[in-house]
């Protein structure tokens, strides 16, 4: 099996086990030793990978976007996960709820859950509001450097609130919900992404797109055209 410097494991092979090493995408260093007994391997399987972390206000549309990103990944061979409200929140975090304590061990939880993920090859895809800086931050520093890419999605509390495509926004304008980031919690827009997407003006299909053009840029998937 020949590992290549994205820690991609290509050919063929009848069968066999032994110790293949794991790279960090970015960095190229060893990360660790993997133990392998594989019975047979036909398909190019990524050992290490990213995360995208998706970060925006309530109806900024990361959730969408993550599992379109996902969906064109998939089509590339890249085994993925996206995480979200809809599969975390009732489960793993279903004892937190949204203050700012709360979110700090909710983003933690996820974080460390990412980074699993990532070490098992698994292209993983975030998206949850996370809004303040030092627990996003927090996370990037739990991977190695360059493997945490961090996807502002930019749109204006105006628009998402026009959205309200869970009608919280009205609700929190009432009172119903308290804490509600963008109307009485904050969010902290980052200051140095890793990409920003003008999720209020772009089409899903021009968001995608961009998404997947930084991946190329990164050296993170390769160039198909
Ligand atoms: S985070 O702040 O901890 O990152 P997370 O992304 O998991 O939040 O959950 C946000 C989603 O929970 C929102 O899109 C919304 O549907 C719902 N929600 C319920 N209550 C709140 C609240 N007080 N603030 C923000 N979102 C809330």
């Amino acid at each position: 099996v020949e590992i290549d410097r994205f820690g991609m494991a290509f050919g063929s092979v009848e069968g066999g086990f032994g110790f293949v090493p794991a790279y960090s995408v970015l960095g190229g260093e060893v990360l660790c030793f993997e133990y392998w007994d594989f019975p047979n391997l036909s398909v190019v399987v990524p050992l290490v990978s990213v995360v995208l972390w998706f970060t925006g206000l309530s109806g900024s549309g990361k959730s969408s976007l993550a599992h379109c990103v996902e969906e064109k990944l998939h089509k590339r061979g890249c085994r993925t996960m996206v995480l979200d409200g809809d599969n975390v929140r009732h489960g793993l975090c279903g004892d937190l709820g949204f203050s700012d304590k709360d979110r700090k061990e909710n983003l933690r939880r996820i974080g460390e859950m990412s980074k699993l993920f990532i070490e098992a090859g698994i292209m993983t895809l975030t998206a949850f509001i996370s809004p303040f800086i030092e627990d996003r931050d927090k996370v990037r520093g739990l991977m190695p450097h360059g493997d945490f890419i961090e996807i502002f999605l930019d749109c204006s509390i105006g628009i998402c609130e026009k959205r309200d495509v869970k009608g919280l926004y009205k609700k929190a304008r009432k009172g119903e919900i308290s804490s509600f980031t963008g109307v009485s919690s904050p969010y902290e827009t980052p200051k140095n992404p890793d990409l920003v997407v003008h999720t209020g003006s772009l089409t899903l299909d021009e968001s995608v797109d961009m998404v997947m053009d930084m991946l190329v840029d990164r050296g993170v998937i390769d160039n198909e055209n």
